[in-house]
């Protein structure tokens, strides 16, 4: 079936989200013949964790490895289980289920539809290793309870901060809640590295060393760079092998390239600009809609609106209408991953979480980025208001 070109999508065929910076950032890399692992991805990983309040960062080639890495890093076996929320993109609940652990589904909040810790909390058991929230659409979970239950029963936070750069929580950025937070550089994110790309940001340096070794195949080298772990030259002493390495575990190779860190650098320095203007179409759309309703916005976080995400009565409908009749391609975001394919085959299915199965019905993502001008955002309220 062909269906039509869209006059307003999601992110895409509005201009370039990169100017003349980044293009001068990537003409000095080819210069400097792109090393990998290079100065850039070093000064990357620095200033990411600097914004973020974390003591280190690494960059990575998406938050899919880095969700991979942080579960790893984490320790997560067979046996273990690990709780997150069935509204997000399915890399999030598979770093869990390809390591062998049960993952375990928490139903979500109603007005946000981030994951709510008193459905945390009824399903934490002693084999509980791993909370693992997503902080939707931009928005930050209540991360005071769920780091007061991952503290108290002795288990690792680990946040999905796909769709939160430069998001906070009561005053403090993502980045610097949890014990490892995991961010997207993809496409479409609030800031981005070519295409793909992602960091991993913690202050804890076990969790930081196991990531660096996981994140370049467990290498150790007598000249480490950044990109490998240090021998312990108390224990292995050089002598005159310089160039021995060893390979102390199966890790992977999930490095970002030195353009992408170029790049990020100056996306980085972009980002709160970007997101404010996310914020402001975010609040036209909140002024002027009413024949959807927004999320709830929280008054203790500052939320980068990755997302404006809306409640339809006839959800089927009124995206179907936006797109055929007045080529606006509106989405959903995102399939209920319990509800998935690849999620019945490991015995979830229907029923697990009520509240996040009967939202699926109603929830739509309107088109929100910053290059959407004024009267782009007032053609799309005028648009959704003269809806029948
Ligand atoms: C919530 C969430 N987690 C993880 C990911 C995976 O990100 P990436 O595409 O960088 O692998 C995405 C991507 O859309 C996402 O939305």
């Amino acid at each position: 079936m062909s269906l039509p070109k869209p006059i307003h999508e999601l992110e895409f065929n509005h201009g370039s989200i990169y100017g003349p910076e980044e293009a001068a950032a990537i003409a000095a890399v080819l210069a400097d013949s792109a090393p990998s692992c290079g100065a850039r991805v070093l000064e990357f990983e620095k200033a990411f964790a600097k914004y973020c309040g974390a003591t280190q960062a690494l960059a990575v080639t998406s938050a899919t490895a880095g969700l991979d890495l942080a579960l790893a890093a984490a320790g997560v076996r067979p046996g273990d289980e690990v709780i997150t929320t069935p509204i997000s993109w399915i890399s999030t609940a598979n770093a869990a289920a390809k390591l062998g652990a049960t993952v375990v589904f928490a139903d979500v909040d109603p007005d946000t539809l981030n994951i709510n810790p008193a459905s945390v909390a009824a399903k934490i058991t002693g084999r509980t290793r791993v909370i693992l929230p997503v902080h939707l659409y931009g928005q930050c979970c209540d991360m005071d309870e769920l780091t007061e239950l991952a503290r108290t029963n002795g288990i690792l936070l680990i946040d999905d901060c796909a769709h939160t750069a430069g998001a906070e929580y009561k005053g403090r950025k993502t980045g610097s809640l949890a014990d490892i937070s995991v961010f997207s550089f993809h496409q479409q994110k609030n800031m981005v590295t070519l295409g793909e790309g992602g960091m991993v940001t913690t202050s804890d340096t076990t969790l930081f060393e196991r990531m660096l070794g996981l994140r370049s195949l467990c290498c150790r080298s007598y000249d480490p760079k950044g990109k490998y772990l240090a021998f312990d030259e108390a224990q292995h002493p050089m002598g005159k092998r310089y160039w021995e390495l060893d390979f102390e575990d199966l890790g992977s190779n999930f490095r970002m390239t030195e353009i992408q860190a170029a790049v990020g650098l100056i996306q980085l320095r972009k980002l709160d600009a970007m997101n404010q203007r996310r914020i402001e179409i975010a609040a036209e759309y909140t002024r002027r809609i009413s024949k959807v309703r927004p999320l709830a916005v929280l008054p203790d976080r500052k939320h980068v609106f990755h997302i404006f995400g809306v409640l339809a009565d006839n959800k089927e409908d009124f995206m179907w209408r936006m797109y055929t009749d007045h080529r606006i391609k509106v989405w959903s975001h995102y399939m209920p991953i319990h509800l998935t394919t690849a999620y019945r085959k490991l015995g979830h299915g229907p029923g697990e979480c009520p509240v996040a199965e009967s939202l699926f019905k109603h929830y739509v993502s309107l088109p929100i980025h910053p290059r959407l001008t004024p009267e782009a955002v007032d053609y799309l309220c005028s648009t959704i208001e003269a809806l029948s």
